[in-house]
């Protein structure tokens, strides 16, 4: 069923909880990419217009001990959504409960905005504790869950809330994000080609499961394509390997047959004799890989491979890189794909996290018809699975 958005709730001179994802990328505390924050603008402009008074919640980082808080503290994200919004008064509230905190709320005129620390500096938050979700709620009127990112988390700010808040519903950005992937994974244009890179075969078992059931072919590369590799008897010299995962890698082909899908994976590698940008490399034969040496991309004729099987493609989903695209001498796969995507009619789908990170780095982000802004979460949805943040929100 359809859930409520922030265009079905009343949110005039209300006191407004928008739980969003700032969880941003920083260096010596300074932003190094606002994209999240960007994302959220406008949830957060139509609230401003609207007459909300807005109270933003967003965890960033993983907060354990104290030296954790100081390394996350949230005001960060307070300046730079203050440059975006000139015209609107954003204060940032430095705790996460008490007297504080209230009067700072208590303070909002409509129209303004207070952003509230770092919710993981609660250690109740990511134990979705009653007692702090009740209490959070007990600040606003309403709950927008906007955090698209965080909403495959069970946390106190992300289902604690609209617990206890039955006044609530979608933001903009979730529900963009739910609409495009749920697009493309339930109800695609076929062909239908599925792209799944990264590193471990054990982390997307569930997604690979899953897309073999709707797409037409299957793309696997990255360093999980090694244990497929070594799984249909080949070398791997020192590449990634999980070897508890061989019998899973041949049953996964099996199935793929079965169904009629097509599986596809590299026929050659870019090989390094060392993990570092300026080791010594050669291209060799998948499952030729010398001892010494490892895999870290894709070659050349795979590169061609792949490109050609997105070409007549109506629909393109990509979770995971194809090489080591950090590193320039590694980037080449993974570039490959990305143009080959920015070439197709197709809709083209980037799962978040290193993906939709490869994507923009090289240049192509404005070529993708949907960029997730969720890497765990956008992982979950393709795995078929239900996102709890979502999954609390009411009902149409
Ligand atoms: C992310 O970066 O994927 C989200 O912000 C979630 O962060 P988490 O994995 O720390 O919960």
């Amino acid at each position: 069923m359809a859930k409520r958005t922030v265009k079905d709730l009343n949110v005039a001179g209300k006191r407004v909880i928008v739980r969003c994802d700032f969880n941003v990328p920083r260096k010596d505390g300074v932003i190094t990419d606002d994209n999240r924050i960007v994302m959220a603008l406008p949830t957060i402009k139509y609230l401003v217009e609207n007459k909300a008074r807005v109270i933003l919640m967003s965890h960033l980082g993983k907060v354990k001990t104290e030296e954790d808080k100081a390394k996350n503290d949230l005001s960060c994200v307070a300046v730079r959504l203050q440059e975006l919004l000139p015209d609107v008064k954003v204060t940032f509230c430095p705790v996460t409960r008490g007297a504080e905190l209230e009067e700072a709320v208590a303070a909002l005129n409509d129209g303004e905005i207070v952003l509230m620390q770092n919710t993981r500096y609660e250690k109740g938050e990511s134990k979705n504790d009653p007692e702090l979700g009740a209490y959070w709620a007990s600040l606003g009127e309403v709950f927008v869950e906007d955090a698209f990112g965080s909403v495959h988390r069970a946390h106190a700010s992300t289902v604690g809330i609209p617990t206890n808040l039955k006044e609530n519903g979608l933001g903009f950005l979730v529900e963009k994000e739910v609409t495009m992937l749920g697009k493309a994974v339930d109800e695609p244009a076929h062909p239908f080609v599925a792209i799944i890179g990264g590193s471990k075969v054990s982390s997307k078992i569930d997604v690979i499961d899953n897309l073999l059931k709707k797409a037409d072919k299957v793309i696997i590369g990255g360093g999980m394509a090694y244990t497929f590799a070594k799984a249909a008897g080949g070398t791997v010299g020192d590449s990634l390997l999980e070897m508890d995962y061989l019998d899973y890698a041949n049953k996964m082909k099996e199935k793929a047959a079965a169904k009629g899908v097509k599986l596809l994976l590299p026929v050659d590698n870019v090989v390094a004799d060392a993990f570092s940008n300026d080791a010594n490399t050669q291209v060799v034969p998948a499952g030729q890989i010398p001892d010494g040496w490892e895999g870290l991309d894709i070659g050349p004729e795979t590169e061609k491979l792949f490109a050609d099987a997105v070409k007549d493609a109506k629909t393109v989903v990509w979770n995971g890189p194809m090489g080591c695209f950090e590193m320039p001498n590694f980037a080449h796969g993974t570039e490959a794909v990305a143009k080959a995507l920015a070439e197709t009619d197709a809709t083209t789908i980037i799962g978040g996290g290193d993906s939709a990170a490869a994507v923009n780095i090289l240049g192509y982000g404005d070529k993708m018809t949907h960029i997730s802004t969720g890497g765990g979460a956008s992982l979950e949805f393709l795995e078929g699975k239900e996102l709890p943040g979502v999954a609390a929100a009411n009902d149409k």
